[in-house]
């Protein structure tokens, strides 16, 4: 058995094998004067651990080409899953995008891995899917600080409960109330944030405008320092830059996404659901 390693999750996919002890598969990458990407697998095994994090149309493509190219059995880690977030006909006509994406992998993969996909609707288009859930580590992470936690919205709320169970800390999601038919209010649901650090938590920070909004507010409101922790740092269109100006003391986030601000690894929690699996 090897590990091939994607070029969204060279890292990680590096702390996996290391973790394992496996041996890492001898691939080449490349792209074309017009654009096409080429694969080339130089792997004698029969069985293979591949991870690569889905960040981009291209990682889509390179999965793809690798299932093509590799002999054997594989085990698709896909630490983050990305096109979940249409998973469903929002507009009619539109594609699923996670279900075309679900099909593609399940159609040559034996076992499916991933940390956190964004919904529930997502995992069903799945048969073999072992979804792991990295919140504790986020907790763990802050367990020495004294923090309460925020989510920006309902939604987020179970797993701001779970990081914050193991921060052994405070939490609350912040609600939407309609003060007239005007005014929208934001605001924690009880949790008083005067003076004290918040984190903000979530699954995925994409463009960082839901965590600037909450950040603003519970400024407003009177915290001390607002820092934001996230599973998938997607940061795309200068997110950083964007809660940084906002305010946003620190970002923390998972090694799903490769970024300069994964601060937490998630490669322990893969090598013990593939043990499990394997
Ligand atoms: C929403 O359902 C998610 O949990 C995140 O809050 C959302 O994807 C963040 O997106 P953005 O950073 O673009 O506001």
């Amino acid at each position: 058995m090897d590990l091939v390693l994607c070029p969204s999750s060279p890292m990680l996919g590096k702390r996996v094998a290391e973790s394992l002890g496996v041996k890492i598969a001898e691939v080449q990458y490349r792209k074309f004067p017009d654009g096409e990407l080429y694969v080339r697998v130089l792997s004698e095994e029969n069985s293979h651990i591949l991870v690569g994090s889905l960040c981009s149309s291209e990682d889509i493509v390179l999965l793809n080409l690798l299932f093509d190219a590799l002999k054997g059995e594989i085990t698709a880690v896909i630490p983050y899953m990305g096109y979940a977030r249409q998973d469903r006909e929002f507009l009619k006509g539109e594609a699923v995008s996670i279900r075309a994406v679900a099909k593609m992998i399940e159609e040559r993969a034996e076992r499916v891995l991933t940390v956190n996909i964004h919904s529930n609707k997502a995992k069903e288009y799945f048969r073999k899917l072992m979804d792991l859930d990295a919140m504790p580590l986020i907790g763990e992470h802050f367990r020495e600080r004294e923090v309460v936690m925020v989510s920006p919205d309902k939604g987020s709320a179970e797993r701001v409960k779970t990081a914050a169970r193991f921060a052994n800390c405070e939490w609350d999601w912040l609600e939407k109330r309609r003060i007239d038919a005007q005014t929208v209010e934001i605001a924690p649901k009880k949790l008083d944030v005067l003076g004290k650090t918040v984190v903000i938590v979530d699954d995925i920070i994409s463009t960082g405008g839901t965590v600037v909004e909450a950040a603003k507010r519970l400024y407003e409101l009177g915290a001390k320092r607002v820092e934001t922790a996230c599973i998938h740092a997607v940061l795309a269109d200068f997110a950083a830059i964007k809660l940084f100006s906002s305010g946003i003391s620190e970002i923390t986030a998972t090694d799903t996404v490769e970024r300069i601000f994964s601060k937490i690894s998630v490669a322990g929690l893969l090598k013990e659901c593939i043990l499990k699996a394997l």
